[in-house]
């Protein structure tokens, strides 16, 4: 599908009455199972019990062994520390990376921002080298953007 299609599946599983964590699941499946070379998609949820560690939400692909992130450490956790977006084009040139399988080549996490207070994160991974054009960037942070209260209710910081 291309991203203006993925845009409308995603809205219609925005507007379904369902719990938090039940829409972030269907997202992560349509973008994995749908998006062109989204080989990986999930959310991590900053954890309500940890201070300065995020904590694996709803997701879709291989499991991870990465269930619990300490803000700084690799892409998510700088992407939390900083709330700044990560395009990684090539996984293998970073130092600071945490890898989930081999395949993976690039990557894209975006901070999740609710009334301006981080509640968790978007990551794509793809098993595409520089998988992430600007026009899959902008897509991605509107995904970020639209399903940020169920971010927010999923990691039980109030939707
Ligand atoms: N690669 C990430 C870890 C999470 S996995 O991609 C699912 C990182 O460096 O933070």
């Amino acid at each position: 599908m291309r991203t203006e299609e993925l845009r409308t599946a995603v809205m219609r599983v925005m507007d379904e009455k369902a719990p938090p964590a039940a829409k972030l699941q269907a997202v992560c499946d349509l973008l994995r199972i749908e998006g062109e070379r989204y080989d990986w998609a999930g959310y991590y949820l900053v954890d309500p019990h940890r201070e300065e560690r995020l904590v694996l939400g709803p997701f879709s692909g291989a499991p991870t062994e990465h269930t619990s992130i300490a803000f700084g450490e690799g892409i998510c956790g700088q992407a939390a520390g900083t709330l700044k977006v990560f395009v990684v084009d090539d996984v293998t040139a970073e130092s600071n990376y945490l890898s989930c399988s081999p395949s993976v080549k690039s990557e894209f996490v975006a901070p999740v921002l609710m009334k301006g207070v981080l509640v968790g994160e978007l990551d794509i991974d793809s098993h595409t080298k520089a998988a992430f054009t600007k026009e899959d960037a902008a897509f991605l942070q509107w995904v970020a953007d639209i399903t940020a209260p169920a971010v927010a209710g999923a990691a039980g910081l109030g939707e």
